[in-house]
């Protein structure tokens, strides 16, 4: 297993302790209002909101922690958020709402948020939020966010339905199937319905076989890239082995953030296409990085022979 998942699988459990747990609240929930302070932030749109009154209010949100300037592993926890968003379907804007609140404010101006925002391809009911340092982390403080350190700051959201006083956590490492499904239960009238989950788009859940890379492309890279089927967050990475070195490939794929740095020219050229977003250094090691590269050979082949024999699907990516 990849460094960065056992870092995080350990910060889970840590951190598990410190929660609300998942249960309905009584009356009088200590999680509604006067335990969420009623401070201003600011969208991406420049509007601006009492936190508790305006967003949290009698609705389901899932509230994650984040700055634009991350190198590592939140702008991988921000593209799953949209794989979750785009999953949850138009119900994301009317009865569940979605909050990335920066935890570098100071950088991340609302102008900042959305070219942040845009990039993610949020879309309405996922607000990206600002405001003064100190009233954003008296806010953080109520999540148990209190790391002084950005670097340091959790990874898994909170979700919760202020009218009922449920939270929990969503770890951004859940099968999307599971993350939709955990959302979709915070609603008492779907939990009180059976029915098989239905996903919004349709989306077939996928077997993963037994291709090495596979099952890592899809947890940490699936988010924002595709094979063959076209740039999303991140370019498409059909036909990528062939077409760059296998020195620089292994260099973007572990040191992203190094070759930044470099100013390494290539890397500099997909940076000016891809603006907003920067490609996530996870901590992969030698082995990970060779057996994504075998992925991607492998499934740059099978998109080829979809395109030839006429039956183009994109590359499954979930
Ligand atoms: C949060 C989104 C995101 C995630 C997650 C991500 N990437 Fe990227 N990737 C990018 C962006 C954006 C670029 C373009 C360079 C830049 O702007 O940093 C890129 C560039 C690349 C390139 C160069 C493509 C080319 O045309 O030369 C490769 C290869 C690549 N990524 C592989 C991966 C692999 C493998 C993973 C999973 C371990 C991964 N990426 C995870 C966003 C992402």
């Amino acid at each position: 297993m990849p460094m960065f998942l056992i870092r995080l699988f350990v910060l889970a459990a840590a951190l598990a302790i410190a929660a609300p747990a998942a249960q309905a609240a009584p009356a009088g929930s200590p999680w509604g209002d006067g335990f969420f302070p009623n401070l201003p932030v600011t969208s991406q749109d420049g509007k601006t909101y009492q936190f508790y009154q305006d967003l949290v209010k009698d609705k389901i949100v899932i509230i994650n922690f984040m700055f634009t300037n991350c190198q590592t592993v939140c702008p991988l926890m921000t593209s799953r958020m949209a794989e979750v968003r785009r999953r949850l379907g138009d119900r994301v804007g009317k009865d569940i709402f979605i909050y990335s609140i920066t935890v570098d404010p100071e950088h991340d101006t609302q102008q900042v948020l959305k070219d942040y925002a845009d990039a993610f391809e949020a879309g309405p009911g996922w607000l990206f939020l600002t405001g003064k340092k100190e009233d954003l982390f008296a806010i953080r403080a109520k999540f148990g966010e209190r790391s002084l350190v950005l670097s340091a700051h959790r990874t898994e959201a909170a979700l919760g339905n202020d009218a009922t006083g449920e939270w929990t956590k969503l770890s951004s490492f859940e099968d999307y199937e599971i993350a939709v499904k955990t959302v979709l239960e915070m609603d008492p009238v779907w939990r009180a319905t059976p029915h098989h989950l239905v996903i919004a788009d349709g989306t077939k859940p996928h077997a993963v076989g037994s291709q090495a890379g596979e099952a890592l492309f899809i947890k940490a890279c699936s988010s924002c890239h595709s094979v063959g089927g076209g740039d999303r967050i991140g370019p498409d990475l059909k036909g990528v082995v062939a077409r760059r070195k296998a020195d620089w490939l292994k260099s973007l794929i572990m040191t992203p953030d190094a070759m930044r740095a470099q100013k390494d020219p290539q890397t500099m050229e997909l940076m000016a296409k891809f603006k907003g977003v920067k490609m996530p250094n996870i901590g992969l090691a030698d082995n990970d990085v060779a057996d994504l590269l075998s992925y991607l050979e492998a499934e740059t082949k099978r998109a080829g022979q979809q395109a030839a024999a006429g039956t183009a699907t994109p590359a499954q990516t979930q």
